[in-house]
């Protein structure tokens, strides 16, 4: 059976895991306002799981006979995650409604990933899919209760 789709998504996955550990990244520089000493380490708890994240994505590509996208010109290339140059104005909310942003698009690829593993039979690369879908769901939570509203998943 063929595993197109599967490593498809795998890779979209690379591509978007990598830019988006960068956008968290220029939140913990970037961020100024309330709630700082609080927020600016939590930065890092997030990059760690995305880069977690990217880790085993890629390692499952390249099990399943894949190629993950590995420099910085792939990855601009073939995420779907925007980024734009770093701004001192942005206020903490506006970084908090960024990064919610890039975790439902990442909530709707993990759903995109179970739907094709499913279709191609690989229930491993599908069990990783739904791993990092009930991460990204529960940072959603954290990320909107910060902000004062409900998840709305
Ligand atoms: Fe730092």
């Amino acid at each position: 059976m063929s595993n197109v789709k599967t490593q498809e998504v795998l890779n979209q996955a690379v591509a978007d895991l990598s830019q988006f550990s960068v956008v968290i990244h220029q939140a913990h520089w970037y961020m100024r306002g309330k709630s700082f000493l609080t927020l600016h380490p939590k930065m890092d708890e997030f990059m760690d799981g995305i880069n977690d994240h990217l880790d085993v994505v890629a390692e499952r590509l390249i099990t399943i006979g894949g190629s993950p996208y590995s420099t910085l010109k792939e990855f601009a290339e073939h995420t779907k995650i925007k980024d734009q140059p770093g701004s001192y104005e942005k206020t903490m909310d506006d970084h908090l409604n960024n990064l919610l942003e890039g975790y439902r698009y990442l909530r709707e690829l993990c759903a995109k990933g179970i739907e094709v593993t499913e279709e191609e039979n690989d229930h491993v690369s599908q069990d990783i899919f739904i791993g990092m879908k009930a991460d990204i769901e529960k940072t959603i939570w954290m990320l909107s209760a910060e902000l004062g509203k409900a998840p709305n998943l």
